[in-house]
């Protein structure tokens, strides 16, 4: 019954919102002029066509452009965009700016000679980086984003992807990743921005501003694309595209508030999720789509369908009888594009739909008029081939800089044992060193998935320039001082790769062993245990019995378990996927050039029974028992937290409170430190959380300098979403915890 209101009142809101958009949207707006003006002029049958994506791969045979078949989807069809990279032997693969530069002129070529003139809107996935343009440089991906904790680079790195993109003369990028990755066994959760929906949200604004912050006009930006709306990364099974369950308090406290700020910030479209929410696929969810995203949250842009997804609503999910059906489905719950992508079963079935009276033309328009809105926006109906002068932003070297240091910023110690009186790490310069493993050559293993091709894991494809970790570690530490012992590839470990490094480490100082997981993306990266495989502990349980010490080195797109090995690695490096220069940003990690600062963006399990995200409202103390907590990563240098005041100690719902700590750096090197602030509320109609992020700064100090970091707290970080799905504040003691320090207060009415 009160879902049921809840839907009339969402509907009600997104009639109001609608209504106001018209009246905004008539009159003024050149854009909107032009956008009513041509959808006046346009058949049934070219509407759709606009709402119609096929991805390039249609085009390819025997590894060949069918330029004719192109030139037939485009002019008989009207299809409106096109995805992804070229296929070579079925996978889609990065080719260079110039290939690009080609396609995309061939293309627009096509557009050009319709009837109406529609430029195509093509799309990629550049999920950390350029993907699929040759040599562009490729950053870490979003689970190591979130552990630098540095705002201003997920921004740079943004607007950098955003121009490479560009370059290629695509104006369409399928990012950012705004899921909150608490299941750490799906195999998305390195796209993530980690468990915490505040860091999600706060890095989620920042990428969309950096991909389109300078105006979708300028040949600077590309249209971003929030992804995927909404509850992907929490699958019961942990298996890629499966369903979820989602109580609705849960869906509104901890996965919406990304795509509300995303839409805040001016996201210009948005992507589903492919799976279910509570038994309803969301691309068939009209209360999701409609009556939440664009009705609750006012979403004008375009959205767009996952792969193949209005074809899984009947193949799959079995909510539908056939595809026309799931086409009807999907279009009427509120998607605005079919990414079909392989065929154009979805043009002819949606041109039915309308004539047979099952789809409005209402809802066609509405569809058509925020692909045209976005194509309009982009520059594409004054010049849609790709820009000259986006040409000079692809692969500058200051790119490569940014990288090292975003990657370097990433590196999370979570543990440095004190051997005879020293830290284990930093390395001396010339220590002797043997090191073991897959991930010692692997780039796959540095990058993970949408790196050169969807899955990662074709090293030819990875520019010349890019080091493994061996290649980083002989650089810097002298090659006589560097040997090595690595298997081929992952899964491979055999007893004789044991014994060899049992022989070899009699002649060095430590062992540098390089575990973790190799690229997967997607379904295929779907794993029934979290545990590091078996292969790779026992030669770690190898590497500790030769009483060398030994430094771990992990490269994994998800924490995978390593209890057991834990107390004999002497200290453990936690490096995520750091990218083209992450062999060079671990190599100065592990020789003191650089100094860590990553915090853990997830709660690093102990146990596969124990998956407990740092807010569960466990009861406390007693459950959450994760190997590493959230926020957890260790420093070369100690940061004190001192003088932690609070402005006030009661305070009403419209007071700001003021927090205020004072950082010291005691030891011997700078180094940079992210402070956090947590609000705990004691009592809640709502199960309330141990804690909450609420706000974080990172900032550098140089050795026995001290700065005051000062946060203000407002109302929403007080509040949380109640029973009743609406924002509550309820009177009563709160804490706010820095550290280990904790401040009680009050709110009262
Ligand atoms: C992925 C999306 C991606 C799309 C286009 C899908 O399989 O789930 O994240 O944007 O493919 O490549």
């Amino acid at each position: 019954m009160r879902y049921h209101i809840l839907k009339v009142a969402f509907l009600m809101v997104g009639v109001l919102l609608v209504i106001a958009c018209n009246t905004s949207m008539t009159g003024d707006d050149p854009v909107e002029n032009k956008v009513n003006a041509l959808l006046s002029e346009m058949t049934l049958e070219e509407k759709v066509g606009q709402m119609t994506q096929i991805t390039i791969g249609v085009f390819y045979n025997d590894n060949i452009l069918d330029k004719e078949k192109l030139k037939e989807y485009i002019s008989k069809y009207g299809v409106g965009s096109i995805l992804n990279a070229p296929t070579v032997d079925g996978m889609s693969q990065a080719i260079s700016l110039e290939q690009w530069n080609s396609l995309i002129t061939l293309i627009q070529r096509d557009a050009m000679n319709t009837r109406l003139k529609i430029p195509v809107l093509y799309g990629v996935d550049a999920i950390h980086g350029a993907t699929y343009i040759k040599g562009s440089t490729l950053f870490p991906h979003n689970i190591g984003m979130a552990a630098a904790r540095n705002r201003r680079l997920v921004n740079h790195v943004a607007h950098v992807t955003a121009m490479e993109v560009r370059a290629s003369g695509v104006r369409w990028n399928f990012d950012p990743v705004l899921g909150v990755g608490r299941q750490p066994l799906w195999s998305r959760f390195e796209e993530t921005f980690g468990e915490d929906p505040f860091l999600v949200k706060v890095m989620g604004k920042l990428a969309i501003k950096g991909y389109e912050g300078q105006g979708l006009e300028s040949p600077l930006s590309v249209a971003s694309c929030a992804k995927h709306y909404i509850g992907y990364p929490v699958p019961q099974s942990g298996k890629d595209r499966t369903p979820a369950v989602i109580p609705e308090y849960q869906l509104r406290q901890i996965f919406l508030p990304p795509f509300r700020v995303a839409i805040q910030q001016g996201a210009s479209t948005v992507m589903i999720n492919s799976g279910s929410v509570n038994g309803v696929p969301v691309h068939a969810s009209k209360y999701l789509i409609t009556d939440a995203l664009k009705g609750e949250l006012g979403f004008e842009g375009l959205v767009v369908t996952d792969w193949e997804d209005i074809i899984a609503l009947w193949k799959q999910h079995h909510v539908a009888r056939n595809n026309k059906e799931a086409v009807m489905m999907a279009v009427n719950a509120g998607i605005d594009m079919s990414m079909v992508p392989y065929d154009l079963s979805f043009y002819h079935d949606l041109i039915a739909l309308v004539k047979e009276g099952k789809v409005s033309e209402e809802r066609i328009n509405d569809a058509v008029r925020r692909i045209l809105r976005i194509k309009y926006r982009l520059g594409l109906f004054e010049d849609p081939f790709p820009e000259p002068e986006a040409l000079a932003n692809f692969g500058k070297q200051g790119y490569r800089t940014l990288a090292l240091r975003i990657a370097e910023e990433t590196m999370t110690l979570l543990k440095n044992d004190t051997l005879q009186g020293h830290p284990v790490l930093p390395l001396k310069k010339g220590t002797r060193l043997l090191l073991a493993g897959p991930a010692v050559n692997s780039l796959a293993a540095l990058h993970g998935s949408w790196s050169y091709c969807w899955q990662g894991t074709i090293d030819s494809l990875y520019p010349e320039v890019t080091k493994n970790i061996r290649q980083a570690l002989e650089e810097l530490n002298g090659r006589k001082n560097v040997i090595s012992v690595a298997p081929p590839h992952f899964g491979k470990i055999t007893a004789r790769d044991i014994d060899v490094m049992r022989k070899k480490a009699r002649n060095v100082d430590a062992i540098v062993l390089c575990l973790g997981e190799n690229a997967y993306a997607e379904s295929p990266g779907s794993i029934n245990d979290l545990t590091l495989p078996e292969d790779q502990l026992s030669l770690a349980r190898a590497a500790a019995a030769t009483g060398k010490p030994v430094i771990l080195v992990l490269t994994e797109g998800r924490p995978r378990i390593i209890r057991e090995i834990v107390p004999s690695m002497n200290a453990i490096l936690m490096a995520y996927r750091p990218g083209s220069k992450g062999a060079e940003a671990i190599a100065n990690t592990l020789l003191g050039r650089s100094n860590p600062s990553g915090r853990l963006p997830f709660s690093y399990p102990r146990y596969t029974g124990n998956i407990i995200p740092y807010d569960a409202p466990v009861r406390e103390g007693k459950y959450y028992d994760p190997q590493w907590p959230f926020g957890y990563g260790l420093s070369y240098t100690r940061f004190a937290i001192t003088g932690f005041t609070l402005s006030r100690d009661t305070l009403t719902f419209s007071d700001t409170l003021s927090v205020s700590v004072e950082v010291t750096n005691q030891g011997e090197r700078a180094g940079k430190y992210s402070v956090e602030v947590y609000v705990k509320d004691y009592t809640a109609s709502v199960i309330p959380p141990v804690k909450r992020l609420r706000a974080f700064r990172k900032i550098y100090l140089e050795p026995g300098t001290s700065t005051t970091v000062n946060f203000h707290l407002k109302k929403p970080d007080f509040s949380f979403v109640g029973t009743d799905l609406m924002g509550h504040q309820e009177p009563g003691r709160m804490a706010v915890i820095v550290g280990d320090m904790k401040k009680d207060f009050y709110l009262k009415k």
